[in-house]
């Protein structure tokens, strides 16, 4: 959430501060500012509304600097206006700050702050930040050189909450100071400039070599080096990371939309999240971060997956097909809730996140508290150097690319397939056979193949879309390991379309949401070739006779009766483990094109930010 880029180097700020915006808008559009250290001091111009606007804005003005930092913000304190707009600068001028996080003894400072003269405009507990950041250089008595850095790093040790912050001073025209706790961070290392971003995108059009902040460190960049220490003054050996994106994985080519691109990359992303992970005898898979041994893993009594959202999701299908092919018992917690519910745990639980960032706050504490308990903690991330994947004991890359589009698509297909492969994998420890490892690992390698011939499904969907999108109520309804594919679908469906939507397991509809149907509210029935198929069958027929609409996603061998739905989409058939991540495609496509048609902003649907970095 909040997304902060700056910059120090030969190179005119504004241009790169503004390109490093857009890049960053997944994560907050409510406003976009930056702040230029300029002949005549800061130059700051804020606006409120996407990254475009802030662009027009900074057209009327002269910005010439070489050093500065912007800001893109999804508001927490205040509401969305100019005055809460960052940066922030402070009352008496003399600094300027981007901040991503929440100060939590705001107002305690604020009164402080008050009691010696501070001013403030806005309603942030950004601003108090830059204002005691003032209060502090005012009394700072050591050199000159260190003085600005000083004053930043004193200012923190009085501060409770979380942030990344960015922090300029009109004294120090060569020099910016960053720091982070809680809310990611990194240093970018260029050809004789400096940046500093939230997140890699940022600046990949400028440098490959990046160094990932830790908590309590604070940096100092100028044009010719940067020097890390902690809060408390002990000094950093920066690690630099070689990043290995190419800029274009991250520009939307010839789509519309990022959600658009991300979905039709899914039989790539797909093959490079197995790459390299199957045995070599082709009866398991191979990770190699794990960090677990094969005895360790034997030791295993159950695995507590914990994520948000989407993740939440792809945790849910990783219990089915855990539990189904390791038969090791697995529970799923929302992370939000695990962090506070102080849960007993069995001693030889493992701890397993899944984040697409690797920088969501909730499961990052949910990890943290797993960690502190004494459990051995795992991560799927896509977030490469990301928090939570820095702070695990092991985990597994999801390499599928950056996903820059807000409703999770690519990365959830990901995770779903990687925890099918730690299923191979452990129920290859455990009492799966030599036979059945092979079949499952071809099956697996089958998948990408698959999921390309399911997106040729997308005309069809497209036009289906354009019959549904008029209406304000759905359901979406699948049994067993089609029930998260069925709360998938649904919040993709209400976070870029607006139309209230709810997953359910098709059997408990009778219980209550049956009454919700009629010809006002169509449901999507997930019906593959399974176990459960005639009980699913009849369940339609449940919805036909009560004048509900109703889209069916079958699979080919399944023989759906043509009569019994309105809609049906047919994708190919796959190893019943893997058919939910070919019938999350049709659901995916289905939101988009619902959401394109009734002229939603489909990559920044409103009130939502890609990375929820603030509780
Ligand atoms: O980065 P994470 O996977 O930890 O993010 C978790 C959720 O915030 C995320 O999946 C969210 O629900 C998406 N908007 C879903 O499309």
């Amino acid at each position: 959430m909040c997304g902060i880029v700056g910059y120090v180097g030969k190179q005119k700020a504004g241009p790169i501060l503004l390109d490093g915006l857009k890049r960053l808008e997944y994560r907050g559009y409510d406003s976009a500012g930056l702040a230029i250290h300029q002949r005549k001091g800061l130059t700051c111009v804020k606006k409120t509304g996407p990254v475009i606007n802030l662009f027009k804005e900074t057209e009327k003005c002269e910005l010439s600097g070489k050093l500065g930092i912007s800001h893109t913000r999804w508001a927490t304190h205040g509401g969305v206006t100019t005055e809460n707009a960052h940066p922030h600068v402070s009352s008496d001028g003399l600094f300027a700050i981007a901040h991503n996080g929440v100060i939590e003894n705001y107002q305690s400072i604020k009164r402080f702050l008050l009691g010696n003269g501070y001013t403030f405009a806005s309603e942030t507990d950004s601003e108090v930040l830059v204002n005691l950041i003032s209060y502090h250089y005012r009394k700072e008595t050591c050199d000159t050189d260190k003085r600005f850095f000083e004053s930043v790093r004193k200012t923190l040790m009085h501060v409770e909450g979380t942030y990344g912050i960015a922090v300029v001073c009109v004294d120090y025209p060569q020099e910016m100071v960053g720091a982070r706790l809680g809310s990611p961070l990194i240093v970018g290392i260029g050809e004789e400039e400096y940046l500093l971003a939230s997140d890699v995108s940022a600046i990949i059009s400028r440098t490959q070599n990046v160094v990932y902040l830790k908590d309590n460190e604070v940096v100092s960049i100028t044009p010719k080096n940067f020097t890390i220490s902690t809060i408390n003054r002990e000094s950093v050996d920066p690690i630099v990371d070689q990043v290995d994106w190419a800029i274009e994985e991250s520009e939307l080519g010839i789509h519309s939309h990022f959600m658009e691109k991300e979905i039709f990359e899914q039989p790539v992303s797909l093959e490079n999240s197995m790459r390299g992970r199957f045995s070599d005898d082709g009866s398991t898979a191979n990770f190699g971060g794990l960090n677990l041994s094969s005895q360790e893993w034997r030791g295993v009594d159950r695995i507590l997956f914990c994520g948000c959202g989407t993740a939440w999701h792809a945790c849910l299908t990783a219990e089915y097909l855990i539990e189904r092919f390791a038969r090791v018992p697995v529970e799923v917690e929302y992370a939000s809730e695990f962090r506070y519910r102080n849960a007993p745990l069995d001693k030889n639980t493992l701890f397993f996140a899944v984040s697409q960032s690797g920088e969501t706050i909730d499961t990052l504490a949910a990890l943290r508290e797993a960690k502190r308990k004494g459990f051995r903690t795992l991560a799927i991330t896509n977030g490469v150097g990301s928090t939570i994947a820095r702070e695990a004991d092991g985990g597994i890359y999801q390499h599928a690319g950056p996903e820059i589009g807000v409703a999770s698509t690519k990365a959830f297909t990901s995770q779903i397939l990687l925890s099918a492969m730690v299923a191979l994998y452990l129920g290859r420890l455990r009492d799966m056979s030599y036979t059945d490892g092979c079949a499952f690992a071809k099956a697996l390698k089958q998948v990408p193949e698959l999921v390309a011939r399911t997106l040729e499904q997308n005309e069809k969907i497209k036009d289906i879309a354009g019959r549904y999108a008029g209406y304000e109520d759905m359901l979406f309804l699948g049994r067993q390991s089609m029930f998260p594919i069925a709360l998938e679908g649904a919040l993709k469906l209400k976070e870029i379309s607006y139309i209230h939507a709810e997953g359910y397991p098709a059997a408990e509809m009778k219980h209550g949401p049956i009454a919700l149907i009629s010809d006002k509210c169509p449901s999507v029935f997930l019906a593959p070739k399974c176990e459960t198929f005639h009980k699913i069958v009849s369940n339609i027929q449940e919805i036909k006779a009560r004048t509900g609409k109703v889209i069916v996603v079958t699979s080919e061998g399944a023989e759906f009766p043509a009569d019994l739905a309105d809609d049906i989409i047919t994708v190919p058939d796959a190893h019943e483990a893997l058919q939910p991540i070919l019938f999350t495609i049709p659901v995916q496509l289905l939101s988009y094109y619902i959401a394109v048609e009734r002229g939603c902003n489909v990559d920044k649907p409103r009130n939502l930010a890609k990375s929820v970095t603030v509780e």
